[in-house]
């Protein structure tokens, strides 16, 4: 890479605030260097410092009291800027956390900043990739509840968990994501021939009842394809609703800047058949974002390989 494109792509990543890409970014200018070069070794000793100074988000939360069964921490895959979102969308998410940077301020005035959402949208609409970009954000862990581990196969015992879960995080800021929310929490009056109508409204009431009791700086994301079948007083509970589309024009675009930025060197617009004068393509539009990644990764590869084989 010349050294403009090392600058450029490290000051990228500081101003994204993506620490993995700025160590990555460092790495690379380090092995640029000559042997003889003093700044090889200033570089090395910057990263071994702040590998020592800077703790990890994960360093310092407690799962204790089985919790650890109940979530599993993951390293989100995205910064916010790699998550295509509309500008509306995307300033709903700078206001929530600029709530959440400012909690402390705001609770010397008895407020408190806002901490439940709810992502809905098709299946590969970004909705884990944005709670993840959320929690990668503000530096905090991102948890995300084990499904298998909460539906329990004993009546009564889920609820109980959920409420052993969002009480023993109390005090542990992390954003935690709850998937597929449907398929626990449906409508409380649902299908009455269903066996299991009372352990849903037991379920939904723990729910509602911890939700009310959350500790602010835990931020609790919900997902969810099907927001209809969700129980209406859980739904009212969230203090906002985020709607992930499917690819519009705008999202086609953005696509292809945040995969552009994280493959770089490859003619992605190409393979999304964006013409010159950069009008998206009509095979694109109403399609997943997920299915339209799958499809520039898959030609990506076949280029790559295509054009070291014609060497
Ligand atoms: N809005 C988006 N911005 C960036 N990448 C996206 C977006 N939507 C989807 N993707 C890509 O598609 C993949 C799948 O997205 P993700 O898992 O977040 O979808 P989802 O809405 O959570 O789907 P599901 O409902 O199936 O859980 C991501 O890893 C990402 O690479
Ligand atoms: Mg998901």
């Amino acid at each position: 890479m010349a050294k403009s494109d090392e600058i450029f792509a490290l000051a990228r990543a500081a101003i994204e605030r993506d620490h993995a890409r700025v160590v990555s970014s460092v790495r690379c200018i380090m092995a640029g260097e000559a042997d003889r070069s003093t700044l090889k070794p200033r570089l090395q000793r910057l990263l071994e410092g702040q590998n020592n100074r800077n703790p990890k988000p994960e360093d310092g939360i407690r799962l204790d009291n089985g919790l650890d069964k109940l979530v599993r921490m993951q390293s989100p895959s995205h910064n916010l800027a790699q998550v295509v979102l509309s500008d509306d969308m995307r300033m709903r998410v700078a206001d929530l956390l600029t709530e959440q940077r400012y909690a402390d301020a705001l609770a010397a005035h008895n407020l408190h900043p806002r901490n439940q959402i709810l992502l809905m949208g098709p299946p590969g609409t970004g909705k884990t990739v944005l709670a993840g970009a959320i929690a990668k954000d503000l530096g905090v862990p991102f948890l995300v509840v084990d499904y298998s581990s909460l539906i329990s196969s004993y009546m009564g015992e889920t609820g109980g968990k959920i409420s052993r879960l969002l009480d023993g995080l109390a005090g542990q800021p992390c954003v935690l994501f709850l998937d597929e929310m449907e398929t626990i929490l449906a409508e409380r009056s649902g299908n009455p021939e269903r066996s299991d109508v009372g352990e849903q409204a037991r379920i939904v009431s723990t729910l509602l009842l911890a939700m009310d009791r959350l500790d602010h700086r835990i931020l609790f994301v919900g997902a969810t394809n099907h927001p209809d079948m969700l129980d209406r007083a859980v739904r009212r509970r969230f203090d906002m609703e985020i709607d992930m589309p499917l690819a519009t024009e705008d999202a086609v675009h953005a696509l292809v800047k945040s995969l552009s930025a994280r493959h770089p060197g490859l003619p992605i617009a190409d393979f999304l058949s964006i013409q010159r004068e950069g009008v998206a393509s009509k095979d694109c539009l109403g399609r997943s974002l997920a299915d339209l990644e799958r499809e520039v990764l898959a030609k990506g590869r076949e280029w790559v390989i295509e054009k070291i084989r014609r060497i």
